[in-house]
């Protein structure tokens, strides 16, 4: 099959090579992201493969059928960068690769907690400049601490299980579908406002809907317990960066730590250490000594980059041969 593969980095091109080895589809890469003008860079390729921030939306994926496209394959997750609605209507397949390494988000995020509530990268910066002092670099044990899963599929599961099982922590969960796994396990789970008032650190594992979008909003941040630390490894759209900085300037937020930023597209994958940055918002998050932030790199290790570009290869071989495709969003 002849694929495009938009948003193309270094790594990706390394393990897609490899795993096409044993598939054969013609593919060529594209740096570029997915755009309405750069969809006519895909005229006369069967499938066009996507990220994170490539955008699906209506007058793109009108230009992507236009010039011959039928399978849009996401390799990610999370598809709420596609117009699911208009892929239907324009007879497109849409498929994605749902769990390629939950492990290594949920890894990641650990990482996290860690970093952010033992300052571990200021501690770097400082020791870099032979300033050895630790004041201001006070921690907390995890051990015995409340934390707050909001989404307990695969990544926040596995990170409910690490901080309970490994760390000691008093683990909570807010999910409509709870994990009777988890609740063997001494798990509760609680509504959202609940979680919110006992947790003393809250971690992110839902996707994003347009049902909860803002989900950490203003009011959300009022109603939580004083000095929360909040964690983002999801997608950005869930918190109101705004209201963010607001629990920052207040000190009702402990500290936040984000893989992932609501604007995000304009900055992340990207290196614009010579540009200068426009979104003021996320400028000053960067100020706070108590925010940290890491671009979207919860997902990248080699395992995960590895099953991602098999999965993803596999699914288009199913479609070529006319078998119905392992991993179908739509
Ligand atoms: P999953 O589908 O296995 O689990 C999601 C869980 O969230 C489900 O149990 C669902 O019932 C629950 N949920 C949905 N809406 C909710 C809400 N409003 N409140 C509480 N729970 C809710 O998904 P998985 O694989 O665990 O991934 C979770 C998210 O992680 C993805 O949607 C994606 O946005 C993000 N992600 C981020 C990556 C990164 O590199 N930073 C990489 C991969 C995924």
């Amino acid at each position: 099959m002849r694929v495009a593969v938009f948003s193309t980095k270094p790594y990706d091109r390394r393990f897609f090579q490899a795993a096409n080895l044993q598939h054969g589809h013609e593919v060529e890469y594209f740096e570029t992201r997915l755009g309405k003008k750069s969809a006519l860079l895909a005229k006369g390729f069967s499938a066009v493969c996507v990220f994170v921030n490539d955008r699906l939306d209506g007058p793109t994926l009108e230009v992507l059928a236009t010039g011959g496209v039928q399978t849009i394959a996401l390799r990610c997750a999370g598809y709420n960068n596609v117009d699911l609605e208009v892929a239907r209507r324009l007879g497109m397949q849409v498929v994605n690769v749902p769990a390629y390494s939950p492990e290594a988000v949920a890894e990641f995020t650990v990482g996290l907690i860690l970093s952010l509530d033992r300052h571990i990268h200021r501690a770097w910066m400082r020791v870099r400049e032979n300033n050895f002092s630790l004041v201001g670099l006070t921690g907390r044990n995890l051990i015995g601490r409340t934390v707050g899963v909001v989404g307990t599929g695969r990544i926040g599961g596995h990170v409910a299980r690490i901080l309970k099982l490994g760390f000691g922590c008093r683990v909570l969960a807010s999910d409509a579908f709870p994990d009777p796994a988890l609740m063997a396990l001494g798990i509760d789970y609680l509504d959202f406002p609940d979680l919110l008032a006992q947790s003393d650190i809250l971690t992110l594992h839902c996707p994003l809907t347009p049902d909860n979008r803002h989900l950490v909003d203003e009011d959300a941040i009022a109603a939580a317990k004083p000095g929360l630390m909040l964690i983002n490894t999801s997608r950005g759209g869930l918190i109101d960066s705004a209201a963010l900085i607001k629990g920052l300037k207040s000190r009702k937020l402990g500290g936040v730590a984000l893989d992932v930023y609501e604007d995000e597209r304009d900055l992340f994958f990207e290196d614009l250490s010579n540009e200068i940055v426009q979104d003021d918002v996320f400028q000053r998050l960067l100020t706070f000594p108590n925010v940290l932030v890491t671009g979207h790199q919860a997902f990248l290790t080699e395992e995960a980059l590895t099953a991602i570009a098999e999965t993803t290869l596999k699914n288009l071989t199913a479609i070529e041969a006319g078998e119905a495709p392992p991993h179908v969003v739509a």
